[in-house]
C-alpha cells in the first residue's frame, strides 16, 4: 500500500520523505488554510520535494471554472493530481482532465456508486472518506471493501485512496481490505510505530547492557 501524507506542512512532509515514507501528498482547502501559505507557492514547494502525485484541489463548483482552476494547478509541476469533488460538475471536469492526460483525484466519496461513477469518468484516484463515515456511525472500511470488489469485478484501474484516516488502525485495516493508497496526517503515520512491548524490551536491553560495562566502538 502506498502512503500519501495528508498535509500542506513542508517540514512534516520532509521529515517523513527522508525516511522513504512518502509516496505522494494530498492537500485540500482546509489544509491550505491551516498552513497559512499561498496555495500555488506551497504546492510548488511540495512538488519539488516529493516525487509522487501531489493532489491540489479546485475550489470552483461549476465544471468550466473547475477546468480553468485545474489547468492552472497542473501548470505548477508534472506530479500534480488535480483534485475535484464528487459532483456532476466535478465528474465533467474529471473526464476533461483525464482525457488530456492529467492525473485526477476525485474527493469527498461516501458511497460505492459514487466511486463507480468516478472510475467511469477516468479518475486516477478515488478518495473515500473513512473517518467522516465512522463519525456518523457508518463503517468506512466496508465502503473501501465494496469499492475494491466493484473495481476488481470490472478491471477499473482507478486507485482506491483511503482518505480521512484518523488512526493507525485505519491504516492497518485499509491495507487489509486492499486500498491501493492511504493518505494520513503525519502524526497518524508516525503513530504506526508505537508498541509498548518494543519500548519495554528496549529498556530491558539497555539496562542489561549497562551492567556489562562494555562499549561498541
Ligand atoms: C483527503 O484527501 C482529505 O484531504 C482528507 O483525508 C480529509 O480528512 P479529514 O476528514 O480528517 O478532514
Amino acid at each position: 500500500m502506498k502512503f500519501f501524507v495528508d498535509t500542506a506542512e513542508i517540514d512534516a512532509i520532509a521529515e517523513l520523505n527522508d525516511l522513504g515514507m512518502v509516496d505522494g501528498v494530498t492537500t485540500n482547502p482546509s489544509l491550505i488554510m491551516k498552513s497559512g501559505r499561498d496555495i500555488i507557492e506551497v504546492t510548488r514547494e511540495i512538488c519539488a520535494l516529493v516525487e509522487g502525485p501531489v493532489s491540489a484541489e479546485v475550489v470552483a463548483t461549476e465544471a468550466e471554472d473547475m477546468i480553468k482552476e485545474g489547468l492552472k494547478l497542473a501548470e505548477i509541476a508534472e506530479n500534480i493530481a488535480i483534485k475535484v469533488p464528487l459532483t456532476w460538475d466535478g465528474l465533467k471536469a474529471c473526464k476533461v482532465f483525464s482525457d488530456a492526460g492529467h492525473m485526477v483525484n476525485v474527493t469527498l466519496c461516501f458511497s460505492a456508486n459514487q466511486a463507480l461513477l468516478a472510475a467511469k469518468a477516468g479518475a486516477t484516484f478515488i478518495s473515500p472518506f473513512i473517518g467522516r463515515l465512522d463519525d456518523i456511525n457508518i463503517d468506512g472500511m466496508e465502503l473501501i471493501e465494496d469499492i475494491r470488489t466493484i473495481y476488481d469485478n470490472f478491471g477499473f484501474d482507478t486507485q482506491i485512496l483511503a482518505a480521512s484516516i484518523r488512526s493507525a488502525n485505519h491504516m492497518k485495516d485499509a491495507a487489509l481490505v486492499g486500498a491501493d493508497v492511504a493518505t494520513a496526517p503525519p502524526a497518524v503515520i508516525k503513530s504506526m510505530i508505537k508498541h509498548p512491548l518494543t519500548d519495554a524490551g528496549l529498556a530491558a536491553f539497555m539496562k542489561d547492557w549497562e551492567k556489562t560495562g562494555q562499549k561498541i566502538v
